[in-house]
């Protein structure tokens, strides 16, 4: 069935890239829009780029209804092009020559959400990846630069605003109640960038004048209920328009910028030229419907998307595979703005939670790929955790190998040489190289190799003699179609530190390093000898987390309860506060009779709430205990059930021990509400501290009071979502009215009425399941906003008691729900289906399900390509 599902994909290669045979000197666009049948007019000025024209030039284009052709003026003769299922092909194409199409589209029918559609009476579009073939007839690929004319038509009492990339050249009426606008991008951009915008919105302004004294005006566009939502946005955007010119030196280029947020969005947000299209969940934020959380991510998609501007879209992509280019290397820059806006220890926890939740487990499993995979049926498949965190990963492996004034200078030269052009992977190394003067070829090995790496270290200490010996080994194990791995060059930040925790001079030969470095394993396996150090020391490895590897250490029994108290770096003592726990669990996983929470644990703990928290976001992290998925993945089978059951004890056991000073800490760290980093990391130990109380017997009741008043009394939606959150998913409570009660209170706001369904369905119950299959006919669910769905499907497979149920029930309700979907939204569908690869891993009757689901879906009639690549890679 493999070989079935297979045989209808059809896959593109890296290695069959050609250039595009014709370029687009101009494109202009003319669109009469009408939510239920717009009509595009496109003239494209197109030219030969080999000496002889081909026989034939194909257009890509999708569900387009074609109503006349011309090229050079003249009507196009039938015999003269063929229409294909990708686009239209046509014959003996001139050297140069101009072709107008007219077709129509259908954006109210549109439910995939790619091209244009309608939502919330607004048109719309999504160009990224091939959603611009749906738009119209166009040479629809990443390396084909065009600037953009665009003449938007449509009613002035529905569409008010029309938007489209660049600047606003004409505005003008058409007789009855219409109008138009007309836009110019004067900077060339391939067609995935594009974006128009149609509607009624409030706009909320501001202005940001950049270092050479131009003035841009900064333009949010929200619909009417969120007008008063759109400060953070805009102070985001402007922060991040000043770090890109500070730490980059790079300026924006036109003379505006435009935000728009809608509902209904796959993905996150879209960068296009000028015109950034926003899920409205990383756009909004008010205290009273956002948390903490959402205002730390509507900052960083916010700088995100604005980084973009050169980081994709000045220089761009020669085609998909290098879709990291542009990634990677924007999620580096977005990471590292947060870091400087707020606390960098805790950001880089925060990023490498992430990158451990969802990369490592898609590294280790079916879907497993590169950084720049080698073939895609559907790239929208490949807008990965791998493409994206682990590509951060790499780029800043290069930024730890180069130090911050060599990246620069690497930075400097890529923008300046390629400003303009559609570029490669290897052609970002080579301006970095040039820019930096260092060799950095080896890094292309981490694009090209899937899996996680291992590395292990082991140490020995010479008192007498002063030496330190430390021998790093790495291994990377197979992963689908890649069973040989090669040897990766590995950055190792190190310090030695000695009983008090001070860092040691580090002495390697006549070197004298400082008291912290980065050591390149370069090797399989490598030593290093450090002198002069007769103090017994414990070196703290990959601090900051600097490499995307697992780490095993032959010490680790040792040298985490000691890291987890002393280590001077954050991540790092993070880390092994972490190990611990993970210890714990899993020593109780094989012998549950033994008591809880041991030694080593109980001691860190001890450390940590022997004083007050002056660093209360850091302190959240350190009491956080891992999570259930990613105690999973430290298993060869994943044990659902123990893995609840432990963790779930181990809470209990620290609560009971620790009750007295979590509730002092909920007491003390109340405060009023601001938006400053200390307030927020306050905020959450105080969530902490009482997800603790609540499992605590001995202060349960008074626990679940607090919680009640919390809910009932906050001022923000942080600490009402927090104390909700616990309290309807304590399954020992009942918290019907306070269900009843946030649904009055915010059924008119999608993206808190989204918290609304997603949290019930983290009740770790069988009833949980009911509760999904209700929630799938309530009034307010809809199959076509993105969000909602996710806040249903994904809150329910994120729920391992429920969808791990050992009868599988769990995994057939969820692949009911995909097939539906397909037919919906295929995007979406493919992406929430990927939880489908985790079977390998699971027990033998769990994995039987799994598969079963799998493959019932395969054979679903009219699979989106989508689903179907997911699933077939799936099964492999
Ligand atoms: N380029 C967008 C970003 O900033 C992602 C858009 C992806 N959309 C899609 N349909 N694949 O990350
Ligand atoms: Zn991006």
């Amino acid at each position: 069935m493999t070989a079935a599902i297979m045989a209808s994909i059809q896959l593109v290669r890296h290695e069959d890239y050609r250039a595009p045979d014709y370029e687009i000197v101009a494109t202009a666009l003319e669109f009469w829009l009408d939510a239920d049948t717009t009509e595009v007019l496109a003239e494209l000025r197109l030219r030969c780029r080999l000496p002889e024209p081909p026989e034939y030039l194909i257009f890509q284009g999708e569900s387009l209804d074609l109503l006349e052709l011309r090229l050079d003026g003249q009507v196009v003769g039938a015999d003269r092009y063929d229409l294909l299922d990708e686009g239209l092909r046509l014959h003996h194409p001139p050297q140069a020559f101009t072709l107008n199409s007219r077709v129509r589209v259908h954006p109210a029918t549109n439910t995939q959400l790619s091209g244009l559609y309608a939502a919330d009476g607004v048109l719309l579009t999504q160009c990224e990846a091939e959603g611009f073939r749906r738009i119209t007839y166009y040479l629809d690929r990443p390396d084909c630069l065009a600037p953009f004319t665009v003449t938007l038509h449509a009613d002035r009492e529905h569409y008010p605003m029309l938007l489209a990339n660049g600047n606003l050249e004409a505005t003008g009426t058409d007789g009855q109640g219409g109008h138009w606008a007309r836009w110019h991008d004067p900077f060339p951009k391939p067609s995935y960038l594009f974006a128009l915008v149609a509607g009624r919105f409030v706009v909320e302004r501001d202005h940001f004048t950049t270092q050479s004294g131009r003035s841009v005006a900064l333009e949010v566009y929200v619909a009417e209920r969120y007008r008063d939502a759109c400060q953070r946005a805009l102070d985001s955007l402007k922060r991040a328009m000043a770090w890109d010119e500070r730490v980059y030196g790079r300026e924006y280029d036109l003379e505006r910028y435009m935000i728009v947020a809608t509902d209904s969005f796959n993905m996150g947000a879209m960068e296009n030229k000028g015109l950034n299209i926003f899920n409205t969940k990383y756009v909004l934020a008010s205290p009273e419907t956002a948390t903490d959380d959402d205002y730390l991510h509507v900052e960083s998609v916010i700088a995100h998307e604005y980084f973009h501007n050169w980081t994709g879209n000045r220089v761009t992509l020669r085609d998909w595979f290098q879709l990291s280019l542009k990634e990677g290397l924007t999620v580096f820059r977005d990471q590292e703005f947060s870091a400087d806006q707020n606390s960098r220890g805790v950001q880089r926890i925060a990023d490498v939670r992430r990158l451990r939740a969802a990369q490592f487990p898609e590294d280790a499993g079916p879907l497993a790929h590169p950084v720049r995979p080698d073939a895609y049926a559907e790239i929208n498949n490949f807008y990965t955790a791998t493409v994206y965190e682990k590509g951060a990963e790499i780029v800043r492996m290069i930024h730890t190998t180069l130090g911050p004034e060599r990246f620069r200078a690497g930075m400097d030269a890529y923008f300046s040489r390629f400003d303009g052009q559609a570029v490669t992977i290897e052609d970002f190394l080579s301006a970095l190289e040039a820019g930096s003067g260092c060799d950095l070829q080896a890094f292309m090995r981490w694009y090209a190799q899937a899996g996680t790496p291992r590395v292990e270290a082991k140490w020995q200490q010479d008192l007498e003699t002063g030496s330190l010996s430390l021998e790093l080994s790495q291994r990377t194990p197979a992963t689908p179609g890649q069973a040989d791995k090669t040897t990766l060059p590995i950055p190792v930040r190190v310090a030695l530190l000695d009983r008090a925790g001070r860092r040691q001079p580090l002495r390697v030969g006549n070197d004298d390093l400082g008291t912290e470095t980065v050591l390149m394993l370069t090797q399989p396996q490598q030593d290093w000898t450090f002198t002069g150090l007769h103090e017994p020391c414990v070196p703290s490895l990959f601090r900051g987390f600097s490499a995307p590897i697992i780490l095993e250490r032959s010490d680790a029994v040792l040298a985490e309860p000691f890291l987890a108290r002393h280590d001077d770096d954050p991540f790092s003592r993070w880390e092994n506060f972490q190990a611990l726990a993970i210890r714990e669990l899993l020593g109780y996983i094989a012998e549950p009779t033994r008591a809880l929470p041991s030694g080593d644990l109980r001691e860190a703990v001890a450390a940590v709430t022997s004083q007050w928290p002056e660093d209360p976001a850091f302190c959240a992290e350190l009491l956080t205990l891992p999570t259930e998925d990613y105690l999973g993945e430290q298993m060869e089978i994943i044990q659902v059930d123990a893995i609840h059951a432990a963790r779930e004890s181990l809470r209990r056991a620290l609560a009971m021990v620790f009750g007295d000073t979590f509730m002092a800490w909920y007491q003390g760290l109340a405060g009023t509400y601001q938006l400053d980093g200390l307030s927020m990391g306050r905020r959450r130990l105080r969530q902490v501290m009482l997800s603790y109380l609540l499992v605590n017997d001995r202060l349960r009741w008074e626990a679940i009071a607090l919680a009640r008043l919390q809910y009932a009394e906050a001022d923000n939606m942080s600490e009402r979502l927090a104390a909700y959150t616990l309290l309807v998913q304590d399954i020992h409570h009942d918290s019907e009215d306070l269900l009843m009660d946030f649904y009055q209170t915010w059924r008119h706001h999608p993206l808190v009425l989204d918290r609304w369904f997603s949290t019930q369905l983290g009740r770790e119950e069988p009833a949980t399941l009911h509760r999904a299959a209700n929630l799938l006919v309530h009034p307010d669910f809809d199959w076509r906003v993105p969000n909602r769905v996710r806040s249903v499907l994904g809150a329910f497979a994120a729920n391992p008691t429920v969808f791990h149920a050992a009868d599988g029930s769990g995994y057939r309700f969820f692949g009911e729900q995909i097939r539906h979907l397909d037919g919906i939204n295929p995007q979406t569908a493919a992406r929430l289906a990927t939880v489908l690869s985790r079977w390998p891993r699971l027990d033998a009757q769990r994995r039987g399900h799994m598969q079963g689901v799998i493959a019932e879906l395969a054979r679903k009639p009219a699979l989106s390509r989508d689903l179907a690549e997911v699933l077939s890679r799936c099964q492999d």
